[in-house]
Parts: structure tokens; C-alpha cells; sequence
């Protein structure tokens, strides 16, 4: 008994020392006073903006890019989920069928994959799980398994690679696409491919079917080991055939959310408290990282009025995966409190400083330290949209 207590400790203490989970006293307006329903309200309010740009034929949006699409997807199928209700439900899930029809061989960077999943979770749509694995069947023949790394050959790809970069492994790593030449592996497909496998796991366990844990651990370990910096944030690419990496200053708040949300679903899972405590290690340095916010905690990436690019969405990703760590750890009030902080600083920020309600229904702008726009912008509605669900679940 005294034995494995001692052996749990010291498991977690090597990563205990330096979490600082503290709320910053210089976060501008860190909590809400608006009830649940207005809360339900103002989320829904913003998705139906968006809904009336969707093309259910397709699954998308106009006005937003391919994987955007599935994220507004995403936050959709989570308001109903928080909620218990099918407001969303067939927009969500007559999308998402529609785009896995138009795709017939899934789409490698998993992210409707995990769009899928939260359509899964909200609705039991079986469906939508399917579609989900058989994405994740796609992406899994682009992961680094332990004998590519010896033998330094992945079966998909035309170049030798390297079981090592800098005397860290690649194994768990995931190409970033499925073309044989294309020599990148990045931190959100690893991250991506993580979190779905695990929500696959979870669901497979509660329904007594299989569990398939290593390649999870194995991409958990391939970020940890390989792809963070000294900072505790989550770097975004490395190349496989000789170990170049993205500068140390592509710092994205999404990279970092992924991991997030993959090692809450993974701890939760395992219950091996080593990852979370790393979990820890991630959020109390993503919720404070220079690189994405000044000191009153505003997140000010991707802040783009005039185009829409892939980074105005990024925010909104760490934004949904610190709101799943907030879920899935009930007993940890510091690490609660500062996530409902952090994400009701966006959000007061979003309501007092970067929207427009003069048309009648309300525009966010992707800047969120403002000012309001003075159009709508279906990119800042993307960005937004995350903030606005995530305040309902964080501060219930
Ligand atoms: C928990 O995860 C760590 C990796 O972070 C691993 O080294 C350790 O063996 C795991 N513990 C158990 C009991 O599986
Ligand atoms: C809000 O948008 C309207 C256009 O509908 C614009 O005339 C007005 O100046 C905007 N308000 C602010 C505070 O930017």
C-alpha cells in the first residue's frame, strides 16, 4: 500500500512542481453573470447566423474554409450536447452525412472525424460514429508505427524516414497528408488522431467492445517527447525525412488545444495520472502564453477583418478543448477555475468589445479586442461560435 502510494507520487510529482493554475489578476472581466438561458441564447443566436449560410447538400458554409466547416459543425452538435436538446441536430447531422458521401475516401486531417464524433456523442447517431472510425481507418495508415521507425520506411510514403529527430522518437507521429511524397507530420493530425482514437476508446469500452490503446500513447508520447517546446506548448511540424522543423515561433493556440482535449480524454480513459498532470503542465502554459495574448489574457491570434484564412479559427480549437478538460475533471477546481477564467475573458470580450448587434442579430469580429464589425463576417461568427458554447457548459 505505502509502496504504490509512493510509487504514484513520484510518478506525479516530476511534472507537479511548475503548474501554476492561478488566475492572472491583470485578465480583463474573468467571469459572467448571465444566467444559463441567455447564455443558451446568445450560442444558439450565433449558429443560426451561421445556419443560414449552410448548405446541407454539402455540409458547408459560406464564406468559411473546408475544415472551418466542421468545427461550426463541432460546436453545433456541442451546444446540443451540453444542453440535452436536437435544436441542431438535423442540420448537424444531414451535413455531416452529406460531406462523408461527397468524400468518399474521408479526409486525412481528421477534423470532421472528430465533428462526427460530437455528432455521435450529442445524438447516438450511429451514423455518425461509423463515419468517425473510418476516417480514423483512413488516417491510421499515416501514422509512424514502431517498426517504420526501425526500418525507417513508412508503408504510404515514397522516402525514407527517420525513427529519430534530435534523439527523440517519431513514433505515435502522423503525416500531415496522405500524398506519398509529402514529408510533414504536424502536431494537429498527431493531436487529432489522439483525441479521436481515444473518444473511439472511451465509447468502446462503455459499449464492452475492444480496446486499442498503444498507437494512442504512442502520438500522446510522439508530442510530449518530440514536438513541445521547453514552454510546455505544443510545436506544430516536423519532417520526417530529416527532421527540419517549423520555426520555433509557429506557436498556434490550436496545436496546443488539441493536446489538451486528446490528453483529458486519455487520462480520463487510462487513469493514469501521469497524463494529466501533463495536461496540466499544457493548459496553465497555453492559457498564459505571450505568443496569444497580452496581459489582460484577450486572445489576439488569427485576428483578420478582411479574409478569411485557416489561423482567424484556431482560438476557437483550444477554446473547445479546455472546455472538454473542464468536463472531464470534476474534482480539480483550480484547473476549473481558471479555464471558466480564461474562456469568460474571451467571451466578455467577444459581447463588450468585438460585436454589433445594430442588424439585429449579433456579428462577432475575429479581432476580439474589437472594435465591433460593421458587416457580417462568417469567419469571426466561426471563431466566436466556440467562446459562446463553451461559456455555457464552463460556467453551469
Ligand atoms: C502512465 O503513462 C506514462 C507515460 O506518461 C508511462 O510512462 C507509465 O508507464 C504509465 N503508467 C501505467 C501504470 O501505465
Ligand atoms: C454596426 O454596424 C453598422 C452597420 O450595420 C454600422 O453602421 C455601425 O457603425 C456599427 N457599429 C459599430 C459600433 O461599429
Amino acid at each position: 500500500m505505502l509502496a504504490s502510494s509512493l510509487v504514484a507520487l513520484a510518478l506525479a510529482f516530476p511534472f507537479a512542481v511548475a503548474q501554476d493554475l492561478s488566475v492572472p489578476s491583470t485578465w480583463r472581466d474573468p467571469s459572467t453573470s448571465l444566467s444559463f438561458l441567455d447564455r443558451v441564447s446568445i450560442a444558439q443566436n450565433c449558429i443560426n447566423t451561421l445556419t443560414a449560410v449552410l448548405d446541407t447538400g454539402t455540409g458547408s458554409f459560406s464564406g468559411l474554409g473546408y475544415w472551418q466547416n466542421a468545427n461550426v459543425l463541432s460546436a453545433m452538435a456541442n451546444l446540443d450536447y451540453f444542453t440535452k436538446s436536437t435544436t441542431n441536430q438535423q442540420a448537424v447531422t444531414g451535413s455531416l452525412n452529406a460531406a462523408f458521401s461527397l468524400y468518399a475516401d474521408y479526409d486525412q486531417y481528421g477534423w470532421w472525424a472528430t465533428a462526427a464524433y460530437y455528432g455521435y456523442r450529442a445524438y447516438g447517431n450511429l451514423n455518425l460514429l461509423n463515419h468517425a472510425i473510418a476516417t480514423w481507418q483512413h488516417v491510421s495508415n499515416y501514422v509512424i508505427t514502431a517498426s517504420d521507425a526501425s526500418s525507417g520506411k513508412q508503408p504510404n510514403k515514397d522516402f525514407p524516414i527517420e525513427g529519430s529527430c534530435d534523439g527523440e522518437t517519431m513514433v505515435g507521429g502522423v503525416f500531415w497528408r496522405p500524398l506519398n511524397d509529402d514529408t510533414s507530420v504536424n502536431s494537429i493530425t498527431t493531436g487529432y488522431g489522439l483525441i479521436f482514437l481515444f473518444l473511439k476508446c472511451a465509447h468502446l469500452v462503455r459499449e464492452s467492445l475492444y480496446i486499442h490503446l498503444h498507437p494512442c500513447c504512442n502520438s500522446a508520447n510522439f508530442i510530449k517527447a518530440t514536438n513541445m517546446n521547453s514552454g510546455d506548448l505544443v510545436l506544430d511540424t516536423i519532417n520526417a525525412q530529416d527532421c527540419t522543423r517549423s520555426s520555433s515561433s509557429w506557436l498556434f493556440t490550436y496545436n496546443s488545444g488539441k493536446y489538451i482535449e486528446g490528453l483529458s480524454v486519455l487520462a480520463f480513459v487510462t487513469g493514469n495520472t501521469s497524463w494529466t498532470s501533463l495536461m496540466l503542465e499544457v493548459v496553465a502554459a497555453a492559457t498564459k502564453a505571450p505568443a496569444w495574448e497580452g496581459s489582460d489574457g484577450i486572445i489576439t491570434e488569427g485576428a483578420d477583418v478582411t479574409e478569411d484564412n485557416d489561423g482567424v479559427g484556431f482560438k476557437a480549437v483550444l477554446i473547445r478543448g479546455l472546455a472538454e478538460a473542464w468536463s472531464c475533471n470534476t474534482g480539480n477546481t483550480a484547473l476549473r477555475t481558471l479555464i471558466r477564467s480564461y474562456t469568460d475573458v474571451q467571451y466578455n470580450a467577444l459581447l463588450d468589445l468585438a460585436s454589433n448587434s445594430s442588424s439585429g442579430s449579433t456579428w462577432y469580429s475575429p479581432a476580439w479586442e474589437g472594435p465591433g464589425p460593421t458587416s457580417f463576417i462568417p469567419w469571426g461568427q466561426l471563431a466566436a461560435v466556440d467562446v459562446l458554447v463553451s461559456a455555457v457548459s464552463v460556467n453551469s
